[in-house]
């Protein structure tokens, strides 16, 4: 009985060091089933017990009891311990291997269509010398409609036709915004072009509430139509190819005048001797509308502090949705707006 007493007392001395050497979850769930495991130490001890005399039984029964709790505590701790150890070094550690091998991209992206048409717009006209203007898409009330000249029963400043956020302030719906932001506050001469971002309450196959446009304007001594139409022209060879015919219908935007409305030439129906049969995509007309255009209107020029007596110029502006669905023979324009990857993938 007494070599049973001293078995657990140097077993109640030895486990916790033990345990304390082992340096991994493994090495140490190892020891401890030395210990407690169906052979282990303290289960012999445990076996023995029926050896132990009658009168001393109970007493050293409570007792291994008792070390067994030991061990099975003192081995939770040193778990414990353990793991937060390996947490730590793992936080601690650079936070991935460099000297990995490289894994293969699952594909690359793709630009947008968008994104492609606007870049080829403004290489154009930055070729022919325009520089890019900037400007916010919640605008005035003043810089939206007012400036540009038109009359406040306007339908395009109906609540109907355009997000309003607080009271004189809306999401611009139009880049011809920047035309009278950058003539308030630059002197004449000037040559801009402005991507962005528009919004009307529009939506159906052909309208989007979010869509894109790109202004260009003009501002010198003795600009005239001829000008206008030149750069259309170089415009649309640029963009579409050597050849491709322009051609200006009258229109009305309280901001210019004359004001137009421009065709190019379909580029699908278009023959290799350049003739055009005409096709369902410019509804057999042989031609397909793409933008509108003017003459700066010489009230929109004093608006803005220009004498128009001495600078004239002319303004453009273009849906690039509608470029991109002409480009790319596009059917409807929420596919332009769903990012589904199969369909970009095309471009
Ligand atoms: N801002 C006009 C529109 O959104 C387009 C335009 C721009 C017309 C410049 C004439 C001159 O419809």
């Amino acid at each position: 009985m007494e070599s049973i007493d001293q078995a657990l007392e140097s077993l109640r001395g030895a486990f916790l060091p033990r345990f304390r050497a082992a340096a991994t979850e493994q090495a140490l769930r190892d020891e401890n089933a030395k210990i407690l495991g169906k052979k282990g130490e303290l289960t012999a001890i445990l076996k023995d017990l029926g050896k132990a005399p009658p009168e001393s039984r109970k007493a050293i029964g409570e007792k291994a009891n008792v070390v067994k709790k030991e061990v099975e505590a003192g081995f939770e701790t040193c778990l414990r311990e353990l793991r937060q150890k390996e947490r730590e070094a793992e936080l601690s550690a650079p936070p991935f291997d460099l000297t990995l091998p490289g894994r293969a991209p699952s594909g690359l992206g793709h630009k947008h269509p968008i994104a492609i048409v606007r870049e080829e717009v403004v290489a154009v006209f930055r070729q022919l010398g325009f520089a890019v203007f900037d400007g916010p898409e919640i605008e005035h009330e003043v810089n939206n409609f007012t400036l540009l000249g038109f009359p406040p029963d306007h339908p395009a400043t109906d609540m109907q036709d355009s997000f309003w956020t607080t009271s004189g302030h809306l999401l611009r719906t139009h880049t011809s915004n920047i035309q009278i932001r950058a003539m308030k506050s630059l002197k004449p001469p000037m040559a801009f072009i402005a991507p962005g971002t528009v919004y009307r309450r529009d939506d159906d196959a052909t309208h989007s509430p979010m869509f894109h446009q790109i202004e260009a304007f003009l501002v010198d001594r003795h600009v005239t139509l001829a000008h206008l139409k030149g750069v259309l022209a170089e415009f649309a060879e640029r963009l579409y190819g050597p050849g491709t015919p322009v051609r200006l219908r009258p229109s009305y935007f309280p901001f210019v005048e004359p004001g137009a409305e421009v065709d190019i030439g379909c580029v699908f129906c278009k023959q290799s001797d350049g003739t055009r049969k005409g096709c369902s995509l410019c509804k057999h007309t042989g031609w397909i509308e793409v933008l509108g255009c003017g003459m700066i209107h010489p009230v929109v020029f004093e608006n803005c502090g220009i004498d128009p007596e001495q600078w004239s110029g002319f303004a453009l502006g273009m849906g690039l949705e509608r470029l991109a669905m002409l480009r790319y023979g596009i059917p409807n324009i929420k596919l332009l707006f769903e990012n589904d990857p199969r369909f970009l993938a095309q471009f």
